[in-house]
């Protein structure tokens, strides 16, 4: 079975992209990303979060991610780690953690242990979630004139994502986390959750 081939074929910016930036912004004003501040990019891809905060002058960056053809896409002068962040080992700390679209790959206790150390402290962590686990959703959108094809359908906690387009297919699966899985931030964060639509954005204040 082909899972996240997207990543290994590197095709994902143009299988994803009319989602490639969407909310990248939001996430920027949530976190209060300045220039002068410290950001590390969790589960960078191929550098969403960290190109835009490049643009608005930020310049201390470290973008994590595991798969290699993802984080190769950014040609910025970052600190990049080919790593899972569950393995990271921060050596320095961190004004700002920003995971955009990928905390629901990841083992919710390992991002706990490691923001926290990764954190100064007061240090903001933000990222986005769905609040809906998917029982069996299809779309069909066109964007720059390509018709692309999303189905998504879930099996206890493991969500599997079908897109596809005449430029590839992908499949992928991440876990469904609802309210309480991430409660868990609640221990050593004071946490501000906010749902638009079908998302959810989580703003984490290390005490
Ligand atoms: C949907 S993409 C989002 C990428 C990027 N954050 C963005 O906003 O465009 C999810 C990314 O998370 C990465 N990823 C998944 N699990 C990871 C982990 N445990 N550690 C580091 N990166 C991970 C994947 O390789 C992929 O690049």
């Amino acid at each position: 079975m082909i899972l996240n081939s997207s990543y290994k074929k590197g095709n994902y910016e143009r299988l994803y992209s009319k989602y490639i930036f969407k909310d990248v912004d939001k996430l920027l004003i949530l976190a209060k990303v300045t220039k002068n501040k410290s950001l590390l990019d969790l589960g960078a891809g191929t550098g969403a979060v960290s190109k835009i905060a490049w643009k608005r002058g930020v310049r201390n960056i470290t973008a994590i991610e595991k798969h290699k053809a993802m984080l190769d896409n950014i040609s910025l002068k970052i600190e990049k780690v080919y790593s899972s962040v569950e393995d990271f080992v921060p050596m320095k700390k961190y004004d700002i953690a920003i995971c955009r679209q990928a905390i629901n790959y990841m083992d919710l206790e390992k991002v706990d242990e490691v923001v926290h150390k990764a954190l100064k402290k007061r240090g903001v962590f933000v990222f986005n979630s769905f609040v809906n686990k998917p029982l069996f959703n299809i779309k069909s959108y066109s964007f720059n004139n390509v018709r692309y094809f999303e189905f998504s359908t879930s099996f206890g906690k493991t969500v599997f994502h079908v897109q596809a387009s005449k430029l590839g297919i992908d499949l992928t699966k991440f876990s469904y986390y609802n309210k309480e899985d991430f409660s868990i931030f609640n221990k050593r964060f004071s946490v501000r959750r906010m749902v638009e639509g079908n998302s959810v954005y989580y703003i984490c204040r290390k005490r």
